[in-house]
């Protein structure tokens, strides 16, 4: 299982890039400056919003719904940021996407304090889950990186044994246009059955490192049993290149979600990836 992660000093080209992404491997990117362009602009948003306290510990002095509101802010704050959308496109970019072929998602500035219990949209504790089962998009990278020092017992894992493993799972029917809008929709589809930890990847990387997965790992947030908070920031990529030649990762447990191609955006203009102009130019070629 080790050998799926791999570290990276500097960027691939857009195949190679694809090519190991669809095969499971899990990416950690150095040495890309425009990484740290994106960490510095997500701490400018929790600076704001907390007040220049310690992001990591602000949680104690702070009852939960000033800490909930704020970190609200902070998300939003970041989410709108030109420069930091102009950053993460070009970290991206500098780790492989080409940048004409590659739409992304938006923004994501994620918190979880300690002993979260419950998850909201980037805040507190996820429980494991493919993103595939929700997107119904099989070409998508995750990208993600710690905006603050984290530790093993305080960050994101991945767990490789359910690459080619199937897992029980709440994808079955899942309407990715309900969650977020209808309260008794859920928010994204869940494992249903404890994870096979053989293997787990916990994801203990310094700030300025980036990592690239495929969207169809299973991962979660570990549970934080720390005294500090975690605070990571990520989108998730989708390349027309990939969508019209089939690279994408194997669909070994998903409840056929449509895809969502209307959640990514073009790079540099912000157009929406079209779903019917996609599909159409997706049965072209095959
Ligand atoms: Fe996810």
């Amino acid at each position: 299982m080790g050998d799926f992660i791999e570290r990276r000093i500097g960027g691939m080209s857009p195949g190679e890039l694809s090519e190991a992404v669809f095969a499971g491997r899990i990416l950690c990117f150095e040495g890309l400056p425009p990484v740290n362009d994106v960490v510095t602009a997500a701490r400018r948003a929790v600076s704001g919003a907390f007040d220049d306290a310690d992001p990591l510990t602000v949680h104690a002095d702070l009852d939960s719904s000033d800490y909930e509101q704020r970190y609200a802010a902070a998300r939003r704050a970041f989410q709108n940021d030109s420069a930091a959308v102009r950053a993460m496109e070009a970290a991206l970019v500098a780790a492989g996407l080409e940048r004409d072929a590659c739409y992304r998602d938006r923004l994501v500035l994620r918190i979880s304090p300690p002993h979260a219990r419950t998850y909201r949209r980037g805040f507190g504790a996820i429980p494991p889950h493919r993103d595939s089962w929700g997107s119904g998009v099989y070409s998508q990278i995750n990208w993600w990186m710690p905006v603050y020092p984290l530790s093993a017992e305080n960050t994101m894992a991945i767990f490789p044994a359910h690459w080619t493993k199937p897992i029980e799972n709440d994808s079955d029917g899942w309407d990715w246009t309900r969650a977020g809008k209808d309260p008794d929709a859920p928010l994204l589809p869940t494992a249903k059955s404890e994870p096979d930890r053989t293997g787990e990847v916990r994801l203990d990387i310094a700030p300025g490192t980036l990592v690239a997965f495929s969207g169809a790992h299973l991962h979660a947030s570990v549970p934080n049993t720390t005294p500090h908070a975690r605070i990571s920031c990520e989108t998730r990529s989708v390349s027309v290149r990939d969508l019209v030649s089939g690279c994408a990762a194997p669909d070994i447990d998903g409840g056929g979600a449509e895809p969502a191609y209307t959640w990514f955006r073009r790079f540099g203009d912000g157009k929406v990836l079209e779903p019917q102009e996609t599909s159409a130019q997706i049965a072209r070629s095959r």
